[in-house]
C-alpha cells in the first residue's frame, strides 16, 4: 500500500510517499523548515503544503516530536506551549480538507519501522530505538511490541538540565564538539540507560545515524548498538506503517 508519511521535527518537517510493504520511499523526500514559533496553526499550514506538494488524497501517518496519547499532544517538547491539549490528528484533518491523519511520537514510530522492517526485525527482548536530532527521542520495544511514550531524553543530567540538552545532535553543534567528544558524552548516556533497563540492543536513528561508522568506535557500552536501517527516514516510514495499522 502507498501512504504519505510526514515526520515533524523540531528543525525540519520531512515527508515522502512510502511503500508500506517494504518501507521503500517511492518519491523523493520533501523538506520544509519547521516554522518559528512552531505554533499549531503554523505547523498545520506546513502539513497542508506537504499534502499539496504530493497531491495526496489518502490516509496520512505523522510523527510528532513530543508525547502523544491517542492523537493528543501532552507536552510542548521543543515546539510551543500552545500544543499542549491539542488533538493533533483532528487539527491536521481539519486543515487538510478531511484527510484522515494518524499521529504518534516520532521515536516510537521510527522504532516501529526498525522493529517491523529494519535493524530490530525479529529481535527478541527489550530494544531501545534512540533518535538523535534536535532532541533525544526514545522508543521502547519488548518482543517487537511498542511500549509508548518512554522519554529517556527528559531524565536529568547532574547539571540540573534534561539530558537531551547535553547529548542531542543540537548540543554537539551548539558546543562545537568533534564527533569523538560528542560520542563520549552519548556513550555515558547509553551506559546509564543500560544500567537502568538492561536492554538487549540499541538502535540509533536521527540525522547523525548517517555518521554511525565514524563514531561507533567511541562507544564502549557492552551491548549491541546498530544504526537504524532506514537512517533518518525511519520516522517517515514508521508513520506510514502506523497509519495502515490504525486505519484497519
Ligand atoms: C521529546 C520526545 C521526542 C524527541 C525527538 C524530545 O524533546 O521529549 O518526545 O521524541 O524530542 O523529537
Amino acid at each position: 500500500m502507498k501512504v504519505l508519511g510526514i515526520d515533524i521535527g523540531g528543525t525540519g518537517i520531512k515527508a515522502a510517499i512510502v511503500n508500506t510493504k517494504n518501507g521503500e520511499l517511492i518519491t523523493e523526500r520533501h523538506r520544509i523548515s519547521t516554522p518559528k514559533p512552531a505554533t499549531p496553526e503554523a505547523v498545520a499550514s506546513v502539513v497542508k503544503q506537504m499534502v499539496a506538494h504530493f497531491e495526496w488524497n489518502g490516509i496520512v501517518g505523522c510523527c510528532f516530536p513530543t508525547i502523544v496519547v491517542e492523537g493528543e499532544c501532552k507536552h510542548k517538547g521543543n515546539l510551543s506551549k500552545e500544543w499542549v491539549g491539542i488533538k493533533i490528528d483532528t487539527l491536521f484533518k481539519t486543515t487538510c480538507d478531511g484527510l484522515p491523519f494518524y499521529v504518534s511520537n516520532d521515536a516510537d514510530l521510527a522504532g516501529l519501522a526498525e522493529v517491523s522492517l529494519g535493524a530490530g526485525k525479529e529481535v527478541k527482548g527489550k530494544i531501545f530505538v534512540i533518535t538523535i536530532g534536535t532532541g533525544i527521542g526514545s522508543g521502547l520495544f519488548y518482543n517487537g511490541r511498542l511500549i509508548p511514550n518512554v522519554e529517556l531524553g527528559r531524565i536529568y543530567h547532574t547539571n540540573g538540565e534534561i539530558i537531551e540538552k547535553h547529548v542531542a545532535d543540537s548540543a554537539r553543534k551548539r558546543d562545537e564538539l568533534s564527533l569523538e567528544q560528542w560520542a563520549k558524552r552519548f556513550d555515558l548516556f547509553l551506559q546509564h540507560i543500560k544500567t537502568l533497563h538492561t536492554p538487549e540492543m540499541y538502535i540509533l536513528g536521527g540525522g547523525i545515524s548517517k555518521k554511525f561508522k565514524k563514531f561507533k568506535n567511541f562507544l564502549t557500552v557492552d551491548i549491541p548498538v546498530k544504526p537504524a536501517k532506514f537512517r533518518n527516514n525511519a520516522g517517515i516510514i514508521g508513520a506510514a506503517l502506523y497509519a495502515v495499522k490504525k486505519n484497519k
